[in-house]
C-alpha cells in the first residue's frame, strides 16, 4: 500500500490468564508500539488497540485449579496486564476486554452475519466427555503421560515439556483434569467454518499479492495452505464464552478464535463513534502484530471471516516474530520459567526503557532468540550507559564547562570535513531508520540509533574540545579561534543530541523525555520531520544540568535474577532451587535433567570399524550464497567456499533458517559426497546441522573461525 489515509494496529490480545512476561513484550507489543510511536511522530492518523482475551480454555482452567470462577480470574488478570503494559509505555489507544458488552455484541452479530448467509456447516462428531462432570472436554481439559517424553502431565493437544502438538488419542492414560475419570466420546452438534471455499482467495492474497510479508510468516501461510484447508468448529461446548446466538444451542458458545479477532473491532468500536472508517475502508492500512503461534489465526482463519462477511478492511501486513527463549529454555508458564513484567517493574523500577531496549535489539525477528540476564547487563551497559548515555552526558557537561551552560554559535566558515560528515549523518540515520521501520525491521532500526550514538562519541573524541580549550594566546586567554572550534564542536554534539532524542523516542520513550527535560524544549521538538534537522535547538538558549540516563547494572542485580528463575521453576517442580552461580554454570545439565523422563537411549545405528569412518571427507566451507530453491519448500541452495574451490550444495533446512541469517557461517562439509540431482539441481556434498529433541536445528561449526578447506576429523 503506497500511502494510506490512516493506521489501525492492532496487538494479540492476551490470555487473562496470568501476568504476561518478556517474550511477550518481545513477540508483538513491543514492536507494535514502537511502530505506532515512530507513525505518531510522523502525524499521521494511527489507532492502536488491544485489549484481553477473556474466554476459551486457559482461562476455565486457571479457575478450576484456584478453585474461583473464570470472571474472577479475569478480573485480577486483567487489571495486572493493563498496569504492566502502561507502565511499560506501551501506547495502546485503548486497552479494552472480551468480556465486554459491546465485544458480546459484536461476536455475536458476526456470527449471525454467517449464519444468515448459510456460510456455517452444521456437523454432529464425537468428543471427549467427562460422565461425572457431565460436561464436553476440550483438549486441554484432558491430561496424561507423554508418549514422547514421558511427562505425565501433558495436555491433550500439546506437551509443555518436550513441546511436541499431541492429541488426545496419544496420550498414555488420559484422564479429565474436572474430576480424574477417563473420558468417553459423546456426539455432538457444531457449526463448522468450511475454509477449504476461500483457499483459492487465501492463495492468491497472500502467495501473490503478499510476497513482500516477513518470510517466517509467508512460509507457515504456504504451508497450510498446501496442506490444504478443512472446516472448523466456530462453537464449542462449554458455559464460558459468548453464547451461541441460535435457539438449539444451549451449553454451547463461539470458539474463543472466533471471538477474539473480533475483539479489534469491538476495541475501536468502544474507542470511537467513526470506527467504520478505520475497519470499513480500502485505504486503512491494518497491521496485526502478533507471534509466531497465532500466525494461522490471524492469516488463514480471521482474513477468511472477514472476507465471507464483506464489510472489512484485510490486513496490510502481519509481522509476526518468533519466540524468545530465556537463559536457553523455552518459555513455560506451568514450569514457572519466564521472566514476568510486572515483577520486572517492582525489580527494576524506572528501568522500562532498558526492558524495552534488550527485547528490541535482541527481538526474535528471523528466529528464536535467547534472553540471558548477562546479555541484559552487558547491553545495558556496554551499548546504553558506555555509547548513548556517555555521549549525551559528555555533551551537556562539557558544554556547561567550556560554554557557559548555553548553545554556543556555529561558525560556519570554519567548518571542516569532519563536522559536515558528523552531520550529514543525521539525515541518513533518519533514512535508513525510516526504511527499516517500514520493513519492520525493528532491530537494525535501533542499531542504527546507537550507532548514530557512536558516531557522535567518535567526533567528540577526535575534536577533543576540552585540550582545544586548553590553546591560550599570549595574554593568557582562550583564543578566539580555539573558542570558536570548542563551540562548533559542541553545537553540533547538541543538535546530536536532539536528533538522538527524536530518533530513540519509538523505542526508549521515557529515555527521550528526560532528554529533552534537559534541553528544556517541548515534546513537539521529538515530531519525526525534525529529524536530521541541525538547528533544532536555538544559539545562546540556556539548557539544564545533565542527568544520568542510564545507570549501570550490577551484578548482583542479574545474580539474583537467575537466582529468582531458578527458584520459580524449583517451586513449579518441587524441588531445591541452587545458588545463581550453580544454576548458570549447570545451565546445561539443568536441560539435561529436564528431559530426565525421557527414554535416555536412542536408537543407535549398528557399529562401524574406523576405516568407514576414514571415508568420509569432512571439509569447513563458508556459506557465500543461499537462496531458496523453486517449488521446494525445504530446500536451500548454498554456494560453500571451500577454500580450494565453491560448488553448490542442497540442503534440507529451508524451514529453519531464511537465506539472509545464514551466509557467511562457517559450516561442515561432507566433501566427497557423490553429486545428486534434486530439482533439477546438482548438489555436490552434503552440510552436517546437529538436531535437537524438538527438531530445532543448528550447524555444526569450528568453535572459532577458522580457514575455509580445513579438514575436520
Ligand atoms: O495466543 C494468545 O495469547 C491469544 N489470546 C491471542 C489472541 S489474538 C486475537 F485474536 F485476539
Ligand atoms: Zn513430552
Amino acid at each position: 500500500m503506497t500511502s494510506p489515509s490512516r493506521y489501525l494496529l492492532t496487538a494479540a490480545l492476551p490470555y487473562a490468564n496470568g501476568p504476561v512476561h518478556i517474550g511477550h513484550l518481545a513477540g508483538c507489543y513491543l514492536p507494535a508500539d514502537i511502530y505506532a510511536r515512530y507513525l505518531r511522530a510522523k502525524k499521521l492518523d494511527v489507532k492502536f488497540v488491544c485489549g484481553s482475551d477473556e474466554h476459551g480454555v486457559p482461562i476455565t482452567i486457571r479457575a478450576m485449579k484456584e478453585n474461583i470462577t473464570p470472571q474472577q480470574v479475569v478480573d485480577k488478570f486483567h487489571a495486572i496486564i493493563k498496569e504492566s503494559f502502561a507502565e511499560m509505555g506501551i501506547s495502546f489507544d485503548i486497552y479494552s476486554r472480551t468480556s465486554n458488552p459491546v465485544h458480546h455484541k459484536t461476536a455475536s452479530d458476526f456470527f449471525l452475519n454467517l449464519y444468515e448467509k448459510g456460510l456455517f456447516e452444521e456437523k454432529e462428531t464425537e468428543q471427549y466427555y467427562d460422565e461425572e462432570k457431565q460436561t464436553f472436554l476440550a483438549d486441554r481439559y484432558i491430561t496424561g503421560t507423554c508418549p514422547v517424553c514421558g511427562n505425565p502431565n501433558a495436555f491433550g493437544d500439546q506437551c509443555e515439556k518436550c513441546g511436541s502438538s499431541l492429541s488426545p488419542e496419544q496420550l498414555i492414560n488420559p484422564h479429565s483434569t474436572l474430576s480424574d475419570a477417563v473420558p468417553i466420546k459423546k456426539k455432538t452438534k457444531h457449526w463448522y467454518f468450511p475454509l477449504q471455499n476461500y483457499e483459492e482467495f487465501l492463495r492468491k492474497w497472500i502467495l501473490e499479492d503478499h510476497k513482500e510479508w516477513k518470510n517466517n510468516v509467508y512460509g507457515q501461510c504456504k504451508s497450510w495452505l498446501d496442506k490444504g484447508l478443512q472446516p472448523r468448529a466456530m462453537t464449542r461446548d462449554s458455559n464460558w464464552g459468548i453464547p451461541v446466538p441460535l435457539p438449539d444451542a444451549d451449553g454451547k458458545v463461539l470458539y474463543v478464535w472466533f471471538d477474539a479477532p473480533i475483539g479489534y473491532i469491538s476495541a475501536t468500536k468502544e474507542l470511537m463513534d467513526n470506527w467504520k472508517d478505520y475497519w470499513y475502508s480500502e485505504d486503512t492500512k491494518l497491521v496485526h502484530f502478533i507471534g509466531k503461534d497465532n500466525i494461522v489465526f490471524h492469516c488463514i482463519i480471521f482474513p477468511a471471516m472477514l472476507k465471507a462477511h464483506g464489510d472489512f478492511v484485510l490486513p496490510d501486513n502481519v509481522p509476526a516474530n518468533e519466540f524468545l527463549n530465556i537463559e536457553g529454555q523455552k518459555v513455560s508458564t506451568s514450569r514457572n520459567w519466564a521472566v514476568w513484567v510486572d515483577e520486572y517493574l517492582k525489580d527494576f523500577p524506572d528501568q522500562q526503557d532498558v526492558l524495552r531496549y534488550v527485547l528490541c535489539a535482541n527481538a526474535p525477528e528471523t528466529k528464536d532468540n535467547d534472553f540471558t540476564w548477562k546479555d541484559f547487563q552487558d547491553r545495558n551497559n556496554s551499548e546504553l550507559v558506555s555509547i548513548f548515555g556517555n555521549f549525551v552526558n559528555r555533551t551537556f557537561v562539557l558544554m556547561h564547562k567550556l560554554c557557559k551552560g548555553k548553545v554556543p554559535s556555529l561558525h560556519v566558515d570554519i567548518l571542516d570535513g569532519a563536522d559536515n560528515k558528523m552531520v550529514g549523518e543525521f539525515a541518513q540515520t533518519k533514512i535508513k531508520i525510516e526504511s527499516l521501520l517500514e520493513q519492520y525491521k525493528f532491530r537494525d532500526a535501533l542499531y542504527e540509533v546507537i550507532d548514530l550514538a557512536r558516531k557522535g562519541n567518535k567526533y567528540m573524541q577526535d575534536k577533543q574540545p576540552w585540550i582545544v580549550a586548553k590553546q591560550t594566546g599570549n595574554d593568557g586567554e582562550l583564543t578566539t579561534e580555539a573558542q570558536n572550534q570548542v563551540d562548533n564542536c559542541l553545537h553540533i554534539c547538541l543538535q546530536l543530541c536532539a536528533n538522538l532524542a527524536i530518533f530513540v523516542n519509538p523505542f526508549l520513550p521515557f529515555t527521550a523525555q528526560k532528554m529533552i527535560h534537559m534541553m528544556k524544549v517541548v515534546d513537539k521538538i521529538l515530531d519525526w520531520e525534525n529529524g536530521g534537522k541541525l538547528k533544532l535547538l536555538s544559539t545562546g538558549y540556556s539548557l539544564r544540568p545533565p542527568e544520568l540516563l542510564f545507570r549501570k547494572i550490577e551484578d548482583a542485580e542479574v545474580e539474583a535474577q537467575i537466582e529468582k528463575l531458578n527458584k520459580g521453576l524449583a517451586e513449579a517442580s518441587g524441588a531445591q532451587p541452587k545458588s545463581a552461580k550453580i544454576a548458570q554454570a549447570s545451565k546445561n545439565t539443568d536441560l539435561k535433567e529436564m528431559k530426565e523422563n525421557k527414554p535416555q537411549v536412542p536408537n543407535l545405528k549398528p557399529n562401524i570399524v574406523f576405516d568407514d569412518f576414514a571415508k568420509i571427507d569432512l571439509k569447513v566451507g563458508a556459506i557465500i550464497s543461499a537462496e531458496k530453491v523453486e517449488k521446494a519448500d525445504k530446500l536451500l541452495k548454498l554456494e560453500i567456499d571451500l577454500g580450494f574451490e565453491k560448488r553448490i550444495i542442497l540442503s534440507g533446512i529451508a524451514q529453519h533458517f531464511s537465506p539472509e541469517e545464514i551466509i557467511g557461517k562457517q559450516v561442515v562439509v561432507v566433501a566427497n559426497l557423490a553429486p545428486r540431482k534434486m530439482r533439477g539441481i546438482e548438489s555436490n556434498g552434503m552440510i552436517l546441522m546437529a538436531e535437537d529433541s524438538e527438531g530445532k536445528l543448528y550447524f555444526v561449526q569450528p568453535e572459532s573461525v577458522i580457514g575455509n578447506g580445513s579438514g575436520v576429523s
